[in-house]
């Protein structure tokens, strides 16, 4: 089945890519499609914002999309960047700067006290009506520096315990295997072909 990744960012189409495709699914862009849709991420939650998202590039394309709204939750930061984290230190940042800009704000905090996760809320919304929100998080750690040139935003800060590795130090098979995206991603495909049947996944 092909369906449209309601994204304009390379990486996270990429990733959907990898991932939806031994799933038996094929993912095209809104540039494969000669679409473009802009959507305001109104919603309070990465919930609200991978619906909007879901919803706006479906009934402009005719086909059916997923969506990601996803991010990075800091507890020493109160749960900042969170749905930001695309925004967050302003809109003119690197991926690069707005990870230094977590490592100074983070610089005081030791090792046991920069817990952090990764959550991803995905929304499939097709002509049919059907729609499906399923959400997966990633426990991780905030590194003192980055590491590695793999993935992209905040992979190279985010230590994944179980490898000692941050996400940018594993291989992008082996990200995928662990992350956010990847749980949520197979959980979908999983409710897409009716293995069980709910309208809200988490
Ligand atoms: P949005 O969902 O497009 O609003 O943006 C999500 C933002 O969260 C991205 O631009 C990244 O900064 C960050 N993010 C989400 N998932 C990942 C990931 O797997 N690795 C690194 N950063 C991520």
């Amino acid at each position: 089945m092909r369906v449209l990744v309601a994204s304009n960012n390379p990486h996270k189409l990429e990733e959907f890519r990898r991932i939806l495709h031994p799933l038996g699914y094929t993912a095209v862009s809104p540039a494969d499609e000669g679409i473009a849709v802009e959507v305001e991420e109104t919603g309070r939650t990465f919930e609200e914002n991978a619906r909007l998202k879901a919803r706006a590039f479906a009934s402009r394309s005719g086909l059916p999309a997923v969506a990601d709204d996803s991010g990075l939750i800091i507890d020493a930061l109160d749960g900042e960047p969170g749905i930001y984290s695309a925004r967050y230190g302003g809109p003119g940042l690197t991926d690069a700067a707005r990870c230094r800009l977590i490592l100074d704000r983070l610089s005081d905090v030791p090792l046991a006290n920069r817990s952090a996760r990764f959550a991803a809320s995905i929304t499939y919304a097709d002509q049919g009506g059907r729609e499906i929100t399923v959400g997966a998080r990633v426990e991780g750690v905030i590194a003192h520096e980055p590491r590695g040139v793999d993935g992209f935003g905040y992979d190279p800060i985010f230590l994944y315990p179980p490898t000692g590795k941050t996400f940018a130090e594993m291989a992008p098979a082996q990200k995928d295997a662990v992350s956010h995206r990847g749980a949520a991603l197979r959980r979908l495909a999983e409710a897409l072909s009716g293995r069980f049947d709910a309208g809200i996944l988490r």
